[in-house]
């Protein structure tokens, strides 16, 4: 009976090293502390140039992204600008559905008022050798409020890539932003892994 339990756990030890060793190694850099956190992960179909591509296209996002409906780089007065390319310490305006929109949607896919929020945000990495990006929240200053979005690519098994995004929430505000909308920012990121993965397959087959 006892040596039963001590074989069942050796097992269940077993798998769970197991099944840990199946995801790939994250390309994330260290999360930091904060009140919550909201993250997704995916692999996909498809090489990490296409899916790189894919996310630093912004004004592609209304066309296929459920949670961030759009996306604008601005200059630092938040006026947009003609060349769309995303470059560290540019702004950001995200217009995001949270919830997200039910999936799939297109550019003509109208928005829930009641779910829009805007965010304005600064660029703070595009790492073109590492596919590692992230933008942080600027409209609320930073000691009552710290929101910064990673999301990286690495390729795995030669040819699919695996999407990681995360975001730490910090500060007073973020007790708030968690009991108000902790559920519908993490559902938002499982539709955006989801929705990419099948944007970027959709792209290259
Ligand atoms: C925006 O991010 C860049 C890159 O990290 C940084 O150098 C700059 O100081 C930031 N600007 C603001 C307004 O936060």
């Amino acid at each position: 009976m006892k040596l039963g339990m001590i074989c069942a756990s050796i097992l269940l030890g077993i798998g769970h090293r197991a099944a840990a060793q199946a995801l790939p190694p994250s390309n994330l850099p260290p999360a930091t502390p904060g009140v919550f956190t909201s993250q997704a992960s995916i692999i996909i179909d498809a090489p990490i140039a296409a899916a790189w591509s894919v996310l630093l296209d912004f004004p592609s996002y209304p066309e296929w992204n459920p949670f961030v409906r759009s996306q604008i780089v601005t200059d630092a007065l938040f006026t947009q600008l003609a060349d769309q390319t995303a470059h560290e310490n540019l702004r950001l305006i995200i217009q995001a559905q949270i919830p997200p929109l039910p999936s799939p949607v297109d550019a003509n896919t109208p928005p829930n008022p009641l779910h829009s929020q805007t965010s304005f945000e600064n660029i703070t990495t595009i790492d073109h050798a590492e596919y590692r990006t992230s933008w942080r929240q600027i409209m609320i200053p930073a000691p009552l409020l710290g929101a910064e979005r990673w999301q990286a690519l690495s390729t795995v098994n030669g040819e699919k890539t695996y999407y990681e995004a995360r975001e730490v929430f910090s500060g007073p505000v973020g007790y708030v932003v968690d009991a108000l909308f902790a559920a519908e920012l993490q559902e938002g990121f499982e539709a955006q892994a989801a929705a990419f993965k099948t944007r970027v397959e959709s792209l290259i087959l």
